[in-house]
């Protein structure tokens, strides 16, 4: 605090400047400069946007949860909110699965999503990371930076910059040309995320910064931090302008901002106005009249906000991320959804709090003069019952080819991202009982003696154990791991899956190994045959629809696994909930019949149902 307090936006127009001789450097340094004259700058405590003043109204939406097809539609929804902005982050692992292998095409067409924007009258507030939390799987970063699980990630390890130097040689050029310096909707640029609240390295944010006006990005410059000193002090850099991100009263972290930053404009960049769930916990909501009157108080203050989440969204397929609590040693896996409890919900409908806070930004600024979106179209409710099925062990074969290795290894180690992985071995007979344990399990091992079922193992409880008894001269060991997402926040967020440990039976380290990625990016070679497999197993069903609309699907009375639509990986289920429903958005069905896959790690239901509302719990 004390140091940076003397920090000083000094308020000329087109850039701000700070005293570098009160930091203790040499002469004088201009920071936060934009470029050409149409970007956004700073002027004293306010914001110009094209020399006039500007005031921040923005809202966050993750091109990366939004079905491609429905970006207009939910960035127009937040613009009838009354927003002047969007902001989006930046999912690295989305564009960069595969080292080298980067995809801008499609779903990750992000530069469309900005042009979007753009065409809806709205700027935008660019946040690249690399690093973004954000609930997404690994907070962005590609699995194969687990390659080297010891590697120190968000600092100025070379090996880490290295990489993230290539990415950004990549995005940036692509979001250059689209900065309001240009004459585009980008007026805002983050430098990594909330990076106070984890590390003190401002060499590596220095670089970030560095990286982003080498690959010319000429925007206004921000970091953004919690409201405590300590992260304000070690999450910004001189040349940035500060900004905070909290739920609740901004009375108190705006002041906290104000005493690091004495001048300047006033930018909460994330305004908590819902939060997210995990895995076997209470869904969470937010009181729409107190997020309104907390919006208020910013407005009023002249202050510039960002709704965190303003469109609610989901995390398809494999992306939902986790967190660990520390003080607990647990693993807390995020669920399917990413509604958020926000403003605009994960299905497009506006809430109480959507209309709450835009009678608020209504009384700042001209709401636009059109009637408000029609909610969108809900398929019927309608029951499918599985009628074949095939169990997971027995397809190995058609999912994927194995490797050997003496000993287990985690899935980044066989080149695998996401998913499920298999390992087997054999053990000698004939053995008494014994305990089988594994440590440093992600996230969830089923454990099988000759093809039955011998038990589970969880991460969160790594004192278990199975009991395996041999009673012939051998037995075959299956080991089939599930995954969680992989964390996204604090320092355990090198989250390796699968089996980083060792596998041993009463004491005695087992080798030998047979190791197979399950990544389920295919499942088109599955042989189906009757209905009703146990074990891990696929079920299929099919629903019959006359036109493509918005449908919910509830698996009552199943236990944990993951559903398919017509191939696409709609998420994560699980029985203890909150979630009860899993969003499936119009462009994903077809007229006529739509195929439907679950694969059911414990025990299947009888029928999949199609539900006309979401239930989130
Ligand atoms: C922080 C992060 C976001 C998100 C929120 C919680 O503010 O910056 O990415 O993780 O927490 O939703």
């Amino acid at each position: 605090m004390e140091g940076m307090s003397r920090r000083r936006f000094l308020g000329a127009a087109g850039s701000v400047t700070v005293s570098a001789a009160m930091l203790g450097g040499p002469g004088r340094m201009v920071v936060a400069e934009a470029a050409a004259p149409g970007g956004l700058t700073v002027d004293g405590d306010r914001f110009l946007l094209d020399g006039k003043p500007f005031q921040i109204i923005s809202g966050g939406i993750h091109y990366f949860r939004i079905h491609p097809d429905l970006w207009r539609d939910r960035l127009n929804r937040m613009r009838m909110l009354g927003l002047n902005t969007v902001e989006t982050y930046v999912a690295w692992n989305f564009h960069e699965q595969e080292r080298g292998e980067v995809d801008f095409s499609g779903w990750r067409d992000f530069v469309r999503f900005i042009e979007i924007a753009g065409e809806l009258g709205l700027k935008v507030v660019f946040r690249p990371g690399p690093y973004v939390c954000a609930e997404w799987e690994f907070g962005g970063f590609p699995a194969w930076l687990l390659e080297n699980p010891d590697q120190a990630l968000r600092s100025s390890d070379p090996t880490y910059l290295e990489a993230v130097d290539t990415w950004f040689a990549q995005l940036l050029p692509r979001v250059a040309p689209l900065q309001a310096t240009r004459g585009g909707p980008v007026i805002a640029v983050q430098v990594e995320n909330e990076y106070g609240s984890y590390g003190n390295d401002t060499a590596y944010l220095q670089h970030l910064a560095d990286q982003l006006r080498a690959n010319d990005i000429d925007s206004l410059l921000f970091c953004c931090n919690g409201a405590s000193e300590a992260a304000l002090r070690d999450g910004n850099l001189p040349g940035t302008l500060a900004t905070v991100n909290f739920a609740g009263d901004p009375t108190g972290p705006f002041e906290t901002l104000r005493k690091y930053q004495p001048e300047g404009p006033l930018w909460c960049t994330e305004y908590w106005d819902g939060w997210f769930d995990h895995w076997g916990e209470q869904h969470h909501t937010t009181d729409p009249a107190q997020d309104a009157a907390n919006v208020d108080k910013m407005l009023a203050a002249g202050a510039s906000i960002n709704l965190y989440m303003a469109a609610g969204s989901t995390n398809f397929e494999w992306w939902s991320g986790a967190n660990y609590d520390e003080a607990t040693k647990q693993y807390q896996p995020t669920i399917t959804s990413y509604d958020y409890d926000a403003p605009v919900s994960e299905a497009g409908d506006l809430t109480e709090k959507f209309h709450k806070i835009r009678e608020v930004i209504g009384r700042y600024t001209t709401l636009p003069d059109e009637p408000l979106p029609e909610p969108p179209a809900r398929l019927a409710p309608q029951s499918a019952r599985p009628t074949a099925s095939v169990g997971l062990l027995d397809s190995l074969d058609r999912l994927t080819k194995p490797v050997t290795r003496d000993t287990p290894v985690p899935m980044e180690q066989v080149g695998q991202a996401q998913g499920l992985i298999h390992y087997r071995t054999s053990v000698q007979g004939p053995l008494g009982k014994n305990t089988l344990t594994i440590s440093q399990l992600g996230d969830r091992a089923w454990v099988f003696l000759d093809g039955e079922r011998k038990g589970e193992l969880d991460r969160n409880q790594p004192d278990q154990g199975v009991e395996i008894e041999v009673t012939g001269e051998s037995a075959r060991l299956d080991i089939l791991v599930g995954t969680g997402g992989r964390i996204n926040f604090g320092h355990f967020i090198n989250d390796t899956k699968g089996i980083r440990g060792d596998v041993r039976l009463g004491g005695q380290l087992l080798s030998g190994w047979e190791i197979r990625p399950l990544p389920m990016n295919d499942l088109s070679g599955l042989r189906f045959s009757e209905p009703g497999a146990s074990g891990p197993a696929f079920h299929r069903a099919t629903l019959r629809i006359d036109a493509p609309a918005d449908g919910f699907l509830e698996l009552p009375g199943w236990n944990k696994g993951a559903l398919w639509l017509n191939g696409f990986l709609l998420g994560r289920y699980w029985h203890i909930g909150p979630q009860r429903t899993l969003y499936a958005p119009a462009p994903l069905w077809r007229e006529g019949d739509n195929e439907l896959i679950a694969l059911e790690l414990n025990q299947p239901g009888e029928s999949i149902e199609l539900r006309a509302e979401p239930d989130l719990g």
